[in-house]
């Protein structure tokens, strides 16, 4: 794998062999996750990320219950079946039951006897009790990035008290909570080896990981590690596209995102991303008043929906509505039953 990675040649044979596996195996449905960023604000201090803790020029903000309801109420009104909630990672017990209400009351909104909205969390790393409270509450799915398998490179990206075994025994926790799991990493990091690469993708495997997000590392001006640049190695995006490729080969019933960083770097991301084997886009729906400040990397992309069916459409790709488009994989794994 390390060599695929490494090399140009094959390329195109790369992507074209992850795209049969993927309609082999899960056809050309792409499936919508409504992306509410309901809160900037994060307790941590990753070196990397535009809305760490100690970016003081960033103003913050939080998303009202409300607001928040309103957003998932129009995302089951247009049929996106599914939702992401994402945030800097909270702490706070105060927030953690804010979110647990707030899950109960989204998951209300659902006529009985129709296919609730699903709910997918990203708010970090948290105690097993905390996880079991959101997972109790309604949410089924839950994204925690490793960032990279490679501890040594973890460890310089995140300062303490983060630690990859507390990353790692978050993950564990959530599978036990049978949460579909979803992890990823960033492509592109200074220093990040094409092994790197291919040991994150043994890690995605032996895992046995639900869903995945990975995409491009891109520099924020705001962040320490902006310094070191970008890694002269590597073509972040190509190096993304194989990525994508690989797990899709080698995983071929889990979920995989096409990123928005891929957007971001590229303007046809979308379209290479999903014929790479992602199955799955996140739409934004953070209003646009706030949209700037959840500002991970720079220059963010935003593109409404109706230009990403219209896209997805002239690749001959069906967006999936009314329904939650689960992992396989998942059902196969735990043996539950896939309603
Ligand atoms: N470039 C690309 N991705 C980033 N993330 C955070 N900062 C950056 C950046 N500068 C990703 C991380 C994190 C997710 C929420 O966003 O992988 O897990």
């Amino acid at each position: 794998m390390v060599n695929v990675l490494k090399e140009a040649t094959n390329f195109t044979q790369l992507l074209n062999t992850a795209e049969q596996v993927r309609l082999e195996n899960l056809g050309n449905i792409v499936y919508l996750r409504g992306l509410i960023e309901f809160s900037n604000y994060c307790s941590q201090d990753c070196y990397y990320c535009g809305i760490r803790k100690s970016n003081h020029r960033l103003k913050r903000y939080h998303l009202t219950k409300e607001e928040i309801i309103n957003l998932a109420h129009i995302a089951y009104k247009n049929g996106y079946q599914s939702i992401a909630l994402q945030a800097g990672e909270i702490s706070s017990e105060k927030e953690v039951n804010f979110l647990a209400d707030l899950i109960k009351e989204i998951k209300d909104i659902t006529p009985p006897d129709s296919l609730s909205l699903g709910i997918t969390l990203s708010t970090g790393e948290l105690s097993y009790q905390q996880y079991k409270k959101l997972r109790d509450a309604g949410a089924h799915r839950y994204l925690l990035r490793i960032e990279t398998s490679n501890e040594d490179l973890f460890t310089s990206i995140h300062p303490p008290p983060q630690s990859f075994k507390k990353r790692l025994e978050c993950l564990y926790a959530l599978k036990d909570l049978d949460y579909q799991v979803g992890t990823g990493v960033m492509v592109g990091l200074p220093q990040q080896t094409y092994e790197d690469l291919a040991n994150d993708l043994l890690f995605f495997q032996e895992f046995g990981i639900d869903m995945i997000g990975l995409g491009p590392y891109i520099p924020h001006a705001a962040t320490p590690l902006a310094i070191k640049g970008v890694n002269e190695n590597m073509d972040s995006y190509t190096s993304t596209l194989k990525m994508l490729a690989l797990t899709r080969i080698i995983m071929p019933d889990i979920n995989i995102v096409a990123s928005t960083a891929l957007q971001t770097i590229n303007p046809l991301g979308l379209e290479a991303g999903i014929k790479a084997g992602a199955n799955i886009v996140m739409p934004v729906l953070t209003p646009e008043a706030v949209r700037g400040k959840y500002s991970l990397y720079n220059n963010k992309s935003y593109t409404p929906l109706i230009e990403l069916a219209n896209r997805i459409a002239n690749i001959n790709y069906e967006v999936g509505l009314w329904t939650l488009g689960d992992s396989p994989y998942y059902f196969f794994r735990t043996g539950l039953q896939n309603t």
